[in-house]
């Protein structure tokens, strides 16, 4: 497993500069991939190659050796194992790194060495196209950007540390024509990926940008412990299991004392199957799970586990968290296991408490494992009032059975969906 912090952003934003800050704060591997590029560019002037002899250009980025080093806490580049740190900055590099970075050929070859850099590690990168090419799914995006003017003036007085020695309006010219070229790119044009968060860097320190992005990161490392923490599987020992019989004994009794229960119809004693019910309230699922004999496994926000206690009985019940709003795979891997394990899943199409009131979208996950795996779906109405002493109704429909299909289309997961809907209302319509 690797963590990686990605930062994009045009020339003189300040990118280098808390890449390495924040590399050395949190240990993490830096790779400025801008360097990658240079170096091509510089062997391409060390060849005396000009920029319309393409194939040779890209014939030297399929064969570069390029090495990213951390040395008494500088970062060495070494191409063909010659250092040459200094050597790609200069004026000449500069001048065509920008047009040399454009050939899709060499993108591609130098993306796929910036990913093997990066490879089982925990890193910080920053270049163009990191959050949105090189690593679209990086934990930690961000856009750095400046205006012009001031990106012109860091630029100049980090020349005048250097010894380079160009004008403020040729940097302003070679800095604009190198924004342009860079947002015109064929593959990897720098842009905002939607998912990156944007930090003007104009009026702001060094130090200021880095501890914005040092608090984004260390929230992101504390969401993943997190995470784990509420994804974790808890084994089913013998001890787990008799600890859920207790617990299901005593909230069994509780809700046969706040409720009059009355259950229609059951689910199959064998064989997977997907249990499929409205949702008015938090306790609803409860009534299903601790009515039944065999287990039931709901899948359920995972907001759930924030709390304590909710947290403790999810896992007793091996409830299986799900991210709303996101493509949760390994929701999805967990669920599909279920049932491959011939065991009972249970889901709220709904999604959410009260959705057919609220008139919200119905969600089509179950109606699409019932197809993908050709696993019938039990449909559940629950109806009541859930005031205390009251009756809740608990009615299980006959199994609604789902022909295999590889990869439904949209139309066939909307028509299964509709189906199972529309047996769960009616179920919840019944009258006594
Ligand atoms: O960040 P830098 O100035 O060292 O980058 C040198 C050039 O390489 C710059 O013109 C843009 C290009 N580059 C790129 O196209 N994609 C990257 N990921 C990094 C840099």
């Amino acid at each position: 497993m690797s963590f990686i912090v990605a930062i994009d952003g045009p020339a003189g934003t300040g990118k280098g500069a808390v890449t390495k800050i924040l590399a050395e704060k949190l240990g993490l591997v830096n790779i400025d991939t801008g360097a990658t590029y240079r170096c091509v560019a510089l062997e391409v002037l060390n060849k005396k190659i000009s920029l319309e002899q393409k194939d040779e250009i890209i014939e030297i980025s399929k064969n570069i050796k390029i090495e990213l080093k951390n040395e008494n806490r500088e970062q060495i580049v070494l191409l063909n194992g010659k250092d040459v740190t200094s050597e790609i900055r200069s004026k000449e590099v500069t001048q065509i790194v920008s047009q040399v970075s454009s050939i899709k050929e060499v993108r591609l070859n130098m993306v796929d060495l910036q990913r093997k850099l990066a490879k089982n590690k925990n890193v910080i990168m920053e270049g163009r196209d990191i959050t949105t090419y090189v690593f679209p799914n990086a934990d930690v995006k961000i856009y750095l950007d400046a205006s012009l003017d001031e990106r012109v003036k860091r630029r100049y007085k980090q020349n005048a540390e250097k010894g380079i020695h160009i004008s403020l309006e040729e940097l302003k010219k070679s800095m604009n024509e190198r924004d342009e070229n860079d947002k015109n790119k064929e593959i990897g044009s720098l842009m905002i990926a939607h998912d990156a968060v944007y930090i003007d860097t104009s009026n702001l320190s060094i130090n200021e940008v880095c501890n914005k992005i040092g608090k984004i990161i260390k929230d992101k490392l504390e969401d993943i412990e997190y995470t784990k923490k509420i994804y974790a599987i808890r084994p089913e020992t013998k001890w787990k299991k008799f600890v859920r019989r207790i617990v299901k004994t005593i909230l069994n009794a509780l809700y046969h004392i706040f409720y009059r229960i009355k259950i229609e119809g059951e689910i199959p004693k064998e064989g997977a199957c997907i249990v499929c019910a409205n949702h008015l309230n938090y306790i609803d699922a409860a009534a299903i799970v601790l009515f039944n004999k065999r287990k039931v496994m709901f899948v359920a926000r995972e907001t759930l586990f924030y709390s304590r206690i909710l947290n403790w009985l999810a896992h007793l019940f091996d409830i299986i968290p799900i991210k709303r709003g996101k493509q949760d795979m390994e929701a999805m891997k967990r669920s599909l296991k279920v049932l491959s394990s011939g065991q009972v899943l249970g889901i709220f199409p709904e999604g959410t408490r009260k959705g057919l009131a609220k008139n919200a979208k119905i969600g089509n996950g179950a109606a699409y494992m019932a197809l993908r795996t050709g696993t019938k779906v039990v449909p559940v109405g629950i109806s009541g009032s859930f005031k205390p002493f009251t009756k809740v109704y608990i009615r299980y429909g006959e199994p609604i059975v789902f022909e295999k299909q590889k990869n439904p289309d949209k139309e066939q997961l909307q028509f299964a969906t509709n189906q199972i809907m529309e047996t769960i209302i009616m179920l919840t319509n019944k009258k006594d």
